[in-house]
């Protein structure tokens, strides 16, 4: 991948400023662990995976920054830098996953030091990054079995190298099928509000070689009927045991426009973005953002001031209008309950 979605260097996490792309490829670097919370809050970083990966690193931030307290102290401060991490975005399960596994490195370590439980903490998050890459990978080849030279696709928000450690899920089995000798083509929904369509996914598509259009959220029934449309590809925040997805918005009225126009809609992502807790979509939390996201997108007014703004972040899919969910273990058609439980459980 020619750019790096997060890096670890000199002790702090270094994030690729997503709310300046397209226009300006900018690192910043995050050295304490608010930093850390409000770059997931304001999207700097985004995408269910991504979103993980810099939670975990921010904790080792959290451990860094406390370095020198005694130990209890210490341990009461690694979990408050836990907790603020854990407010930052509700819906991307991949979130809490991550931390979980985190947390859980205090309780194996009962009467390490300090530093030894950095250095654990760091080396956690380091393997997280490395398994995200080759799960991505894994799920890419899988998917890529999904498509044929030729083939052209929708894509919703960004589920690509950008929303991950480096590859992506959906936009990774794009990147697996043409890696096979595929070409595929892509229709980028844009996006609405934040424009992850237009200003993220058309812009790693073009800098990966991708043949992209980008589209308005708005035109993908009139893509559907009037090009040959092999199937609708997206990523996931959260899945149920029931296949229910969570998914930026606009993704569930993407699955009802597919379904009419008889064109599969695949779902692809990680065994971490397996909720099997929850037995359906109606329990997931849907995050809301603020209003002004919708009145002034992009610093434009588009609507007045006072007006009242409803701006839920996702929506949920039901897993009826799912085709197949695609992850590292294999590619899952209805019924997907017994299937999903087997890829968490083993
Ligand atoms: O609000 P965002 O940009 O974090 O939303 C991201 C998405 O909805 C992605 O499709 C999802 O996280 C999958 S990323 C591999």
């Amino acid at each position: 991948m020619p750019v790096q979605t997060l890096k670890w260097q000199d002790n702090a996490l270094v994030l690729l400023d997503q709310t300046r792309l397209p226009e300006e490829v900018l690192y910043e670097t995050c050295s304490d662990v608010e930093t850390v919370a409000q770059a997931i809050e304001i999207l700097m970083v985004r995408g269910a995976p991504a979103i993980g990966l810099a939670a975990a690193y921010g904790v080792v931030i959290g451990a860094q920054e406390a370095i020198d307290c005694a130990p209890a102290e210490f341990r009461r401060r690694v979990e408050a830098s836990i907790d603020r991490l854990a407010r930052t975005r509700p819906t991307a399960v991949n979130l809490f996953w991550a931390l979980d596994q985190m947390r859980a490195l205090l309780s194996t370590h009962p009467d390490s030091g300090n530093q030894t439980i950095r250095d654990a903490f760091l080396a956690t998050a380091d393997r997280l990054f490395e398994e995200d890459r080759r799960i991505c990978r894994q799920m890419g080849r899988n998917g890529a079995e999904l498509l044929r030279d030729g083939s052209q696709v929708i894509t919703h928000c960004n589920a690509g190298g950008l929303a991950t450690a480096d590859y992506g899920t959906a936009l990774g089995v794009i990147y697996a099928a043409q890696e096979a000798g595929k070409n595929v083509a892509v229709f980028a929904d844009e996006t609405r509000p934040l424009l992850q369509g237009s200003r993220l996914t058309a812009w790693e598509l073009m800098q990966n070689g991708v043949d992209v259009k980008v589209i308005c959220d708005n035109m993908a029934a009139s893509v559907l009927r009037s090009e040959t449309i092999d199937c609708c590809i997206v990523g996931a925040d959260r899945i149920a045991r029931n296949g229910d997805v969570a998914n930026k918005i606009g993704t569930y009225g993407l699955a009802i426009l597919a379904r009419e126009h008889g064109v599969p809609f695949y779902v692809a992502a990680p065994v971490s973005t397996l909720d099997i807790s929850l037995a359906s979509g109606e329990e997931i939390p849907i995050e809301e953002r603020d209003p002004a996201e919708i009145r002034a997108g992009m610093g434009k007014v588009t609507a007045p001031d006072d007006v009242p703004v409803y701006n839920p972040a996702f929506d949920i899919t039901p897993n009826e209008l799912v085709t197949a969910i695609i992850s590292e273990k294999g590619v899952v058609h209805a019924p997907f309950e017994p299937t999903l439980c087997t890829w968490v459980e083993t």
